[in-house]
C-alpha cells in the first residue's frame, strides 16, 4: 500500500509480480494480482495458471493503461498452491465477493468450515464461481457489509466480524472498493509480515496493539443468525487512538511518505525494504492514510493466548537478508548453489559457537535452560521431511553424549497420536522454515501441556522462532530449492554441537567432545572434497542411473538417516522411486527385491558397524547385485572392480554429513538429466503451511 509517493500503474503491477516471483521457490501452481481500477469503485484483477511469468505476459498482453499514476493505492498479489479446488484460473487469488470485485482478498491456510459457510451464503441466494475456501470468506464479507443497514462498520471492524466467524488457519489481505486506499490484513496460524519503507529514519522502532472490544461478543454467531433470520449487530466500541508510534513520524517529527508491504515471507519485499514487523496470531492490521494500526482479534486476557502474542507492542525489526542471497548467481539451480554453498553454511552455523582451542561449544540461545534439559525426563525431537531425518541422523550421538532418552517424532503422527507430553518433557522443534503446520501444531500441543520448548530453525523471526521458549537459528542462509540440502547439515552440525554442550560436565566424555570439535574443524575442507567429485556423480548418474525405475540406498547405524535422506532427495526432484533401507532389516523383506537388475547403493564407511554392513554387502553381491559403494578415501578392502564413491573419513558423529553429499549430487544430476524442474519439483511445496 502506498500513501503520497507517486507510482505509475506499470511500476506497481513489477512490484507485485517481482515479489511473487520471489516466493515461486516455495513451490507454487499459479498467480495473481488484483489492482485499482480506472475509475475509484473498480477493482481489476489478472490471474494466470502456472509460473509468475505466465502473469506477466498475461498483463503484458492486455489492454491495461500501464500509465496511469497513482498518490495512494492497495495492490494484492498472490500465488497458490491448491488446498480447495484444482490449480485454474477461477481458483487462482485474488478471490472475489462478487464480479464487481467488492471486496477481494488473497488467503494463506485453510478455512475448515468453508462448506458451511458456503451453504448458508447460498442459501442467501449469494453464487460462488470458484472450488476455494477463500471465495467463502470474501462472500461472508460482502453479507456482513450488505447486512448493516448505516454501512458504518470501519474495515477493520467488518474485518473482525468476518474473522470471528471462521475456523482453521489463515492470512488475510482485505482489499475494497468500499474503503478505498486501505488495506486490512490479518493472521491466525500463517505467516504475515508488514515492511515498512520510508526516506527517513522512523521516529520510533515498534507499533502499539490496540486492544479493544471484541466484536464476536456483540453479534449472534453468523450459522446459528442464518437459522433464525436475525441480521449481525455491528460490533461493540472498537477505539481507535493515535499515538506518534503508528504515524510513522521520521526522526524530525514530521509525517512522512510512506510505503507499507504486507507479505508472509521477507524473500518478497526484501529488495524494497528491510524495515519488518512480524504479526502475531489474531493481529489485524489495517493500513490507510499514512498509519498502521494493529488491533487483537481477541482480548488481551482471553487465556489462549501464548506469551509474545499478549505482548502490547510489535517491534520493528531490520532484515539482515541480502537480496544477492536468494538470487542463483552463477549456478543454473538453487538447489546446486544451496549444495555447493555447504562449505560455507556450515562455517556459518558454527560461527561465535564454537571455540576449536578449548573444544568448547556454546550455544547462546540455550545456556539458560540447560540445567532445565539436563533435568527433563527425555528429549523429544519433532519434525517433516529432511528435518525430520536431520534427528534420526543425531539421535545416537546426542543419547551417547548426553545419557538422556531421546525420541523422535513426526509432527503429523506425533499429532495423530495424541502423544502423552509431560511438564519435564524437553521438545525440539525443527523446521527450515519455521511455518510448516504440522511441526507449529505439535509445537502449541507442547506448550499447552507445560513441557520446555525449544525450536531449532532457519528463519528468523518465523513462527517456530518466535513461539517456542528458546532455541538455536542454524544460520544455514536463504533456502529456496524445494529439496533441502544446506538446511540438513547444518541441523545436523546444530543438533550435535546441542548434545556437546549439553554433556560439557561430563569429565569421561572430555575426550569424545574435543574428537568431534576437531572433526567440525576438518569438516568444510572435507565437504570441499567431496563437492569435487561432482562431475563423477553426474556421470554416474546419467550413465548407470538414469534409466532405472528403483534405487535402494542400503546402511545402517548412523548411516541409516544418510540412506532416508538420499532416497527423500531421489524420489522428490528425480521422480524415481527409492527407499532408505536399514541393513539389519535386509533379510526381513528387503532381500527379496535384490537382483542383478536392481540399482543399490550401500554407504560402507568406517564406523564400529563396518563389520556388519559387509555382511549386508556380501547378502546382496551374492544375490547378483552390483552396488555402488560410498566408501571412505584409501579403503583398500573394498572388492577391485566396484563402483565407488569414495569420500573424506571423518569422525562417525559427522561422517553422515560427508556421506549425504554425494547423494544429494546423484539426485540433482537425475533431475537434470531428466529434465525436470530442479527447484520446483511437481506437486510439492518448500514451506508446507497447511496440515
Ligand atoms: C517440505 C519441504 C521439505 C522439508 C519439509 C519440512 O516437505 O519440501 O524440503 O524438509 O517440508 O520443512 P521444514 O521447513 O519444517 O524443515
Amino acid at each position: 500500500l502506498v500513501e503520497k509517493v507517486w507510482h505509475d500503474r506499470k511500476c506497481i503491477c513489477e512490484t507485485l509480480c517481482n515479489g511473487l516471483s520471489r516466493l515461486e521457490y516455495r513451490g507454487y501452481d499459479s498467480a495473481g494480482i488484483g489492482i485499482d481500477g480506472d475509475k475509484p469503485d473498480e477493482t481489476f484483477l489478472f490471474k494466470e495458471v502456472g509460473k509468475v511469468a505466465g502473469l506477466r505476459k498475461r498483463i503484458a498482453e492486455s489492454t491495461l493503461d500501464t500509465s496511469k499514476t497513482f498518490v495512494s493505492q492497495v495492490s494484492i498479489a498472490h500465488t497458490r498452491w491448491a488446498t480447495h479446488g484444482v490449480p485454474s484460473i477461477v481458483n487462482c487469488h485474488p478471490l472475489r465477493s462478487d464480479p464487481s470485485a467488492e471486496f477481494t482478498l488473497v488467503h494463506n491456510g485453510i478455512v475448515t468450515n468453508c462448506a458451511e459457510l458456503r451453504q448458508v451464503l447460498q442459501k442467501r441466494g449469494y453464487n460462488f464461481e470458484s472450488e476455494t475456501d477463500t471465495e467463502a470468506v470474501a462472500i461472508l464479507t460482502k453479507y456482513i457489509y450488505d447486512s448493516q443497514p448505516d454501512k458504518r462498520l470501519s474495515f477493520t471492524d467488518l474485518v473482525k466480524t468476518v474473522l470471528t466467524e471462521l475456523e482453521g488457519s489463515f492470512a488475510f489481505v482485505f482489499k475494497s472498493i468500499h474503503y478505498p486506499n486501505e488495506l486490512v490484513t490479518a493472521r491466525r496460524g500463517s505467516p504475515l509480515l508488514i515492511g515498512v519503507k520510508t526516506e527517513k529514519k522512523l521516529k520510533v522502532d515498534f507499533v502499539d496493539v490496540e486492544f479493544s472490544g471484541d466484536p464476536s461478543e456483540a453479534k449472534p454467531d453468523l450459522l446459528s443468525s442464518a437459522t433464525t433470520g436475525r441480521l449481525l449487530a455491528p460490533p461493540s466500541n472498537s477505539h481507535i487512538y493515535r499515538s506518534q508510534s503508528r504515524a510513522f513520524m521520521s526522526e524530525d517529527g514530521l509525517p512522512q511518505p510512506i510505503e507499507f508491504f504486507v507479505a508472509s515471507d521477507a524473500s518478497a519485499i526484501v529488495e524494497h525494504t528491510k524495515r519488518v514487523l512480524y504479526l502475531e496470531d489474531d493481529d489485524i492490521a489495517h493500513i490507510a492514510a499514512g498509519e498502521l494500526h494493529i488491533h487483537r482479534l481477541r482480548r488481551r486476557d482471553d487465556g489462549s493466548q501464548s506469551p509474545s502474542q499478549a505482548a502490547a507492542t510489535r517491534s520493528i525489526e531490520t532484515l539482515e537478508i541480502e537480496i544477492a542471497e536468494i538470487m542463483k548467481g552463477k549456478f543454473d539451480h538453487f538447489m546446486q548453489k544451496e549444495i555447493y554453498e555447504q562449505p560455507e553454511s556450515v562455517i556459518n552455523t558454527m560461527r561465535g559457537r564454537v571455540n576449536f582451542d578449548d573444544h568448547k561449544i556454546t550455544l547462546g540461545g540455550l545456556r539458560q535452560y540447560l540445567h532445565i534439559i539436563r533435568r527433563g525426563r527425555r528429549i523429544v525431537f519433532i519434525a517433516c521431511g529432511t528435518s525430520y531425518h536431520s534427528c534420526i541422523a543425531t539421535r545416537a550421538i546426542f543419547e551417547e553424549l548426553t545419557e538422556i532418552p531421546i525420541s523422535v517424532e513426526l509432527a503429523s503422527d506425533f499429532l495423530d497420536r495424541k502423544t502423552p507430553i509431560f511438564r519435564d518433557d524437553v521438545c525440539v522443534f525443527l523446521s527450515q522454515s519455521g511455518e510448516t503446520a504440522d511441526t507449529i501444531l505439535s509445537l502449541r500441543y507442547c506448550l499447552e501441556r507445560g513441557a520446555l520448548c525449544i525450536g531449532v530453525v532457519n528463519t528468523v523471526g518465523s513462527t517456530i522462532s518466535r513461539e517456542t521458549h528458546c532455541g538455536v537459528h542454524i544460520n544455514a542462509g536463504p533456502e529456496i530449492g524445494v529439496a533441502s540440502t544446506k538446511a540438513y547439515t547444518s541441523q545436523y552440525i546444530v543438533l550435535l554441537m546441542m548434545a556437546i554442550q549439553l554433556s560439557e560436565d561430563r569429565i569421561s566424555l572430555q575426550e569424545r567432545r574435543k574428537q568431534i570439535i576437531d572433526g567440525l574443524h576438518a569438516l568444510p575442507g572435507q565437504i570441499k572434497k567431496v563437492l569435487a567429485l561432482d562431475k563423477l556423480l553426474q556421470q554416474l548418474a546419467t550413465t548407470q542411473l538414469v534409466s532405472s525405475r528403483s534405487l535402494l540406498i542400503l546402511g545402517r547405524g548412523l548411516q541409516y538417516a544418510t540412506c532416508l535422506e538420499g532416497a527423500l532427495k531421489i524420489k522428490e526432484i528425480s521422480y524415481m522411486h527409492s527407499e532408505g533401507i536399514l541393513a539389519g532389516e535386509l533379510k526381513h523383506g528387503p532381500l527379496a527385491l535384490i537382483d542383478e537388475n536392481m540399482p543399490v547403493i550401500i554407504i560402507m564407511t568406517r564406523d564400529s558397524l563396518y563389520p556388519k554392513v559387509k555382511n549386508a554387502f556380501a547378502q546382496i553381491t551374492a544375490r547378483k547385485a552390483q552396488p555402488i559403494i560410498i566408501c571412505n578415501e584409501g579403503d583398500t578392502s573394498i572388492p577391485d572392480g566396484a563402483t565407488t564413491i569414495r569420500v573424506p573419513e571423518t569422525v562417525d558423529a559427522l561422517q553422515g554429513i560427508l556421506n549425504i553429499i554425494p547423494l544429494q549430487l546423484l539426485s540433482y544430476h537425475l533431475a537434470v538429466k531428466n529434465g525436470f524442474d530442479v527447484d520446483f519439483p511437481r506437486n510439492l511445496a518448500k514451506s508446507v503451511t497447511t496440515e
